[in-house]
């Protein structure tokens, strides 16, 4: 075996963006551009030699040969240790677990998490930190400036590594560990949860629906849910991972998981149904005809956490991002716990997490999770709905019902206008950011505009800023529309609209959810002349 340096590099556009760098998986493939950025990324922490990682990846096409190439790299670059999920197969929570469990310096994800994949779609890589989370902008920013002077990449020319043989062996003088990547991550759970109650609940006839998609969380979801937790066979759906998906897209929205999405409205639907994502870190749930917003997903297990052995002592505080309704502001509120506001991206919570002041977060965009790990956890959030589920007795609806009544609802959407020419989603957003000083007290829709703003954070723990987070328009009345453009997407831009009109405890909320958001809706479509920039009002996607 020898050690090569392979002279390559620059690629340009190798800018890691809301959860690391997303491309389509034949960039990936080109000669040397994973190598590039995986050198540019050791480059950025100072080296790779004498440290530690965990490898793993959403099972998508490219995945398990990524993985080769990144271990031969990171032997080559001096690492001591590589911790790989068989079958190159970890869910983003499980590396994240594992990172922490095993005291690594950090890892690398191999996901487009919610993207299609295969050789025309998406491919993707992560770094995350010592702590098990997404590496924060300064680490990114790093990186990416490695990859823009980047001149050669090290890489061991050894034989591929047996990623589906459990135990040791060594690349070079590293050691290249491949385990179970269900096991640490379902005993976790079991520290978490009181599964006894569970179970109790499935040996009294619930009946459970959980979508994998035919991604990452299959496994996962087979072993917890059937295996351990007791559900009938065959609960888990579209449980084998495959390369592509199954040809589908593995969003867990009521849009992409339409096949759950029509049995849980069905006359013989589950008592609960979920889905989770491709890499296992979003998750969707659904009760007998109802459907549950992630916001509103967010404040019931932050008011119902408590219910569950880990939480009994109650939360330090929650987040969630900007975009985010305010439904778990008011929880927080009544909790007497802190609220924080973060731009998008699980990468802010983490440090949150790490100081103690918030012990859950979460997204609109069907992510939740809390201070066990550091990424957001699908499964993580179906198990406490099925803990608060067990202790109260009550059906999904019946807890949105009682939830409502206590705090009012946020009716709320997702609005994603897809395939932009990048041109005009960026005239768009400059436009509507040219006159948010001016909107202050003006009229639309029969709405008044209260505060207009282009949204900051100043993060608490490190006192790092973050600008250009969003635009924001809130209205009198409890009414708020969020603009701002994707930054996982990988073709022309995706322009996120994100539409929230808040009614209170004892107003109706039994609204369809459009009819709710019409003025906001129509007052937003005017502000920011939509149609006069993209040519279109009606979105791709509705959330
Ligand atoms: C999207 C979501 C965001 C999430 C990210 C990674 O990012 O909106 O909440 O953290 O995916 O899963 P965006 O494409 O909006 O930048
Ligand atoms: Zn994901």
């Amino acid at each position: 075996m020898t050690l090569q340096i392979v002279e390559k590099g620059p690629f340009e556009g190798q800018k890691p963006g809301t959860s690391g760098l997303r491309k389509k998986t034949r960039i990936f493939m080109e000669p040397g551009y994973l190598e590039c950025f995986v050198q540019s990324t050791f480059n950025a922490i100072g080296g790779a030699a004498g440290k530690s990682f965990v490898i793993g990846g959403d099972g998508r096409f490219f995945n398990a040969a990524a993985i080769q190439t990144i271990l031969k790299m990171a032997a080559a670059n001096g690492a001591a240790r590589a911790v790989v999920g068989q079958g190159g197969i970890l869910s983003t929570p499980a590396v994240s677990h594992l990172i922490r469990k095993r005291g690594t310096d950090g890892g690398l994800v191999l996901s487009a998490s919610h993207n299609p994949g295969g050789i025309d779609e998406d491919f993707g890589i992560k770094y995350n930190i010592a702590n098990g989370g997404p590496a924060p902008e300064t680490v990114t920013a790093g990186i990416h400036a490695e990859t823009q002077k980047i001149a050669a990449y090290r890489i061991s020319d050894a034989a591929d590594v047996d990623l589906n043989q459990l135990g040791s062996s060594r690349i070079e003088e590293m050691t290249v560990e491949v385990v179970d990547p269900v096991a640490d991550y379902a005993d976790l759970m079991e520290t978490l949860f009181d599964f006894n109650k569970i179970r109790a609940l499935f040996q009294g006839g619930f009946t459970l629906c959980f979508d994998a998609m035919h991604a990452v969380t299959g496994p996962y979801a087979t072993e917890i849910l059937q295996r351990r937790l007791g559900a009938a066979d065959g609960s888990v759906i579209n449980a084998i991972p495959s390369e592509d998906f199954g040809g589908g897209h593995p969003d867990p929205n009521p849009v992409w998981a339409k096949t759950l999405m029509q049995r849980m409205m069905s006359d013989d639907a589950p008592d609960f149904g979920a889905a989770s994502d491709g890499d296992g870190d979003r998750n969707m749930i659904v009760g007998r005809h109802t459907y549950v917003t992630p916001s509103d997903s967010l404040a019931v297990l932050a008011a119902n956490a408590h219910l569950a052995p880990a939480y009994a002592q109650g939360l330090a505080g929650i987040a969630r991002s900007m975009p985010t309704s305010t439904a778990a502001d008011r929880v927080a509120d009544k909790l007497g716990v802190a609220c924080y506001e973060t731009p998008t991206g699980w990468k802010f919570f983490g440090n949150l997490l790490d100081a103690g002041r918030a012990t859950l977060c979460g997204e609109e965009s069907a992510g939740t999770g809390s201070a066990h790990v550091r990424e957001k956890d699908g499964l993580w959030a179906v198990l406490l709905w099925l803990n608060i589920l067990a202790e109260r007795g009550q059906s999904v609806a019946d807890i949105m019902r009682d939830h409502w009544a206590c705090y009012g609802r946020n009716y709320y959407s997702r609005h994603d206008f897809e395939a932009i020419p990048t041109d005009q989603a960026n005239a768009l957003m400059q436009a509507l950011e040219a006159q948010l000083d001016r909107l202050a007290g003006t009229q639309w829709s029969g709405l008044t505009v209260a505060q207009a703003d282009s949204f900051s954070y100043l993060d608490p723990v490190d006192g790092s800023e973050s600008h250009n987070q969003g635009l924001r328009i809130v209205f009198e009345g409890g009414g708020r529309a969020v603009l701002r453009l994707s930054g996982t997407g990988t073709e022309g831009a995706t322009l996120r609209v994100y539409l929230e009109q808040y009614v209170d405890a004892s107003g109706d909320h039994t609204l369809a959810t459009d009819a709710a958001l019409e003025n906001v809706s129509s007052a937003m479509r005017d502000i920011t002349a939509l149609q006069e920039y993209i040519g279109r009002t009606e979105p791709d996607v509705k959330t």
